[in-house]
């Protein structure tokens, strides 16, 4: 696809994305998860320490900036202001996917600002499945990343009028990425989840961290079938798992789990944790605060989720993000019918 065009399409994510963001909002799978309220249960929020570790570094904060953007001037514009927020509240911060830059060298700036404004921050550079070893370990350079996002897009591709259909060729592609890359390679979706098959699968290959990113937030089928024109897809909305569905049914052999898709608030990020996360990831409410007003907006958003998350750990009895695992938790909707439907208890 030549430059242009491809520069075009990634304005149009981020556009469909943002609209997506100003629709009422209505429930998605976090609503499917209560936790019990226990009156005396409470710890002192001086007392909580939200870092985490993943993979190997540890996160002042257990929620980042997923993947989103670049390949643009005015993506790059965005990667700007995300990554000056993750520098100034230390939150872990992914580029969106850098193939086109790959295929287009003089676009690279776009993702490339992402390091250049924050020098110590934990970035991850993301790529496509499809894309050759070669290319992987060039995306890592290019951002020196300390992760390699891999993602997972079929339902994307299905829709997308210029989308791929040859998908055969993933799973050997993927082993020789994480066989090329010296950083840890997270595998993850882009809103439609990854299965307990899927996940046992990226365990046996040797993938250290998985994205769930389930269905429920921003929502590329529409994204897509809005680009293109004549035949609609429009019928197949709600397809997949959403994240915690995706958590309930995690098998022991998958490997350390991130998740994301569709998280509103604090409580969402909260609710990721408690189902076995290790740390939770947003993009499009994200995305809506920095074109609305900049990385200033992002930072105080990111301050407040941080300090509400505070508050709800203090509140459930959990100083550590692990603690909230041991919490009680009521699942009920669409994920107790799929956790009974998948045989779980
Ligand atoms: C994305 N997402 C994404 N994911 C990825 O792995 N590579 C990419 O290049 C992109 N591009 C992209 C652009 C825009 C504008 C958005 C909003 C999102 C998908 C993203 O990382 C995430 O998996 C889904 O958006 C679901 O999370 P939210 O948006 O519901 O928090």
């Amino acid at each position: 696809m030549p430059a242009e065009q491809a520069s075009e399409r990634k304005d149009d994510h981020v556009r469909l994305a943002a609209a997506q963001q100003k629709e009422t909002p209505r429930p998605n799978g976090w609503d499917d998860v209560r936790f019990v309220h226990h009156a005396l249960a409470g710890v002192d929020a001086d007392r909580v320490d939200l870092a985490v570790d993943v993979a190997g570094a540890r996160w002042e904060l257990p929620f980042y900036v997923n993947a989103m953007t670049g390949g643009s001037a005015s993506t790059g514009a965005i990667n700007r202001d995300l990554a000056i927020a993750a520098r100034e509240t230390g939150v872990a911060i992914a580029s969106g996917s850098l193939s086109i830059a790959l295929d287009n060298p003089e676009l690279m700036g776009t993702f490339r600002v992402i390091r250049d404004e924050n020098p110590d921050g934990f970035v991850m550079a993301n790529v496509g499945i499809e894309r050759s070893p070669d290319d992987a370990r060039r995306a890592v350079e290019a951002l020196e990343a300390n992760a390699l996002q891999v993602h997972v897009n079929a339902m994307q591709e299905t829709v997308m009028p210029e989308g791929s259909r040859s998908f055969s060729s993933w799973p050997a592609s993927l082993e020789a990425i994480v066989a090329a890359v010296e950083v840890p390679v997270v595998v993850k979706e882009v809103g439609f989840g990854l299965s307990a098959d899927t996940l046992s699968r990226l365990g046996s290959i040797g993938v250290r961290l998985a994205d769930v990113s389930g269905v429920g937030g921003t929502d590329f089928m529409r994204i897509e079938n809005d680009r293109r024109s004549g035949r609609d897809y429009a019928y197949l909305a709600g397809w997949g798992q959403s994240a915690v569905e995706c958590l309930l049914e995690a098998p022991a052999d998958a490997p350390v789990l991130l998740a994301s898709g569709g998280v509103r608030t604090p409580l969402d990020v909260a609710r990721g944790l408690a189902l076995g996360a290790r740390a939770v990831g947003a993009s499009g409410s994200f995305l809506s605060v920095v074109l609305d007003g900049g990385a200033d907006a992002l930072i105080s958003r990111i301050r407040e989720w941080s300090d509400h998350l505070t508050a709800l750990h203090s509140l459930v009895g959990a100083t550590r993000p692990d603690d909230l695992r041991r919490t009680d938790l009521i699942i009920h909707g669409r994920a107790a019918e799929y956790a009974r439907a998948r045989g779980i208890d």
